[in-house]
């Protein structure tokens, strides 16, 4: 398998398998990263994922150039959604995903980590676009992500140079939340995982849905989207629960309803 798809209790985690070509995304791995992804978005006992490389070197270094690029080749110019649905487009998941970038994050790679809304860095970790190297542009969502996540002066210094940057300057230019040693990626992306877990699933969800969606929204209209959000969480059970723990003074058990 080219990716590892595991179950942890509330906890999904994916492993990009591929070590030998430092986790490049081959159309075996974006097919049963689709798979995996969807079984995760629908199963209502998994409330957060992880994303991350197999090994010591690679997160993931992007597109397989020998097995993907050309299938892109192949099919973009006629159908230009040609990749199955994934977190970088397509796959509508309100589920938090955290990627633990245990090495090298390049190209669609990054991208993939650009997907997720948390990012846990190596200190071995390194970032970054070369796909100008290739004559090519980011096409899982880096052109569009990255101005939107840094300033635009930072990213146009990965897009257009295609240089890579190291773990700590990606956390000053706030590409990444948080740098640890190697051997801390995986603890700590468990960990926040587990800290999100204690919240409301549903309104962990509302919150990104209304983060995300909000973005290309005006003020105006993110402030509706908010407000109808607002109103659903209030329906639920979650919310009866949550402010019941509250006001008896112990932890909520939240079921996701
Ligand atoms: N696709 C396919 N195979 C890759 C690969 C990739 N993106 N990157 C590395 N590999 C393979 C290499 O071919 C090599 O395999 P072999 O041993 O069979 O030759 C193996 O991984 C190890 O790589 P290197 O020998 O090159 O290792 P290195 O330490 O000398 O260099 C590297 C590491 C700097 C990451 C270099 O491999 C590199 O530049 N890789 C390409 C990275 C890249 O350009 N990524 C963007 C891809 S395009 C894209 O992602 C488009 C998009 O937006 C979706």
């Amino acid at each position: 398998m080219a990716i590892d798809y595991q179950k942890e209790g509330r906890i999904a985690i994916f492993t990009i398998n591929r070590p030998e070509a430092l986790n490049a995304m081959n159309v075996q791995a974006a097919r049963e990263l689709h798979q995996a992804m969807v079984d995760f978005r629908d199963d209502p006992e998994l409330w957060v994922g992880i994303i991350t490389g197999a090994g010591e070197r690679a997160f993931c270094v992007g597109a397989d150039i020998k097995d993907m690029l050309p299938f892109l080749k192949e099919h973009l110019q006629n159908r230009p959604w040609a990749m199955p649905d994934t977190p970088m487009r397509g796959l509508e998941l309100w589920k938090p995903l955290i990627a633990a970038i245990n090495g090298l994050a390049l190209g669609g790679g990054l991208e993939i980590a650009l997907a997720c809304d948390l990012r846990i860095a190596s200190e071995k970790a390194r970032l970054g676009t070369p796909e100008v190297m290739l004559g090519l542009i980011p096409g899982w969502g880096g052109t569009q992500r990255l101005p939107r996540m840094i300033p635009q002066c930072k990213a146009a210094e990965l897009l257009l140079m295609g240089k890579p940057i190291d773990a700590q300057e990606a956390y000053r230019i706030g590409l990444v939340n948080i740098v640890v040693p190697p051997e801390a990626v995986m603890p700590t992306a468990r960990e926040w995982a587990e800290t999100i877990c204690q919240a409301g699933p549903l309104a962990v969800r509302a919150a990104k849905e209304a983060m995300l969606r909000g973005s290309g929204l005006t003020l105006e209209e993110g402030l509706r989207l908010e407000n109808a959000l607002e109103a659903y969480l209030m329906g639920t059970e979650d919310f009866a629960e949550g402010t019941s723990a509250f006001i008896e003074k112990r932890k909520p058990n939240f079921k996701g309803k």
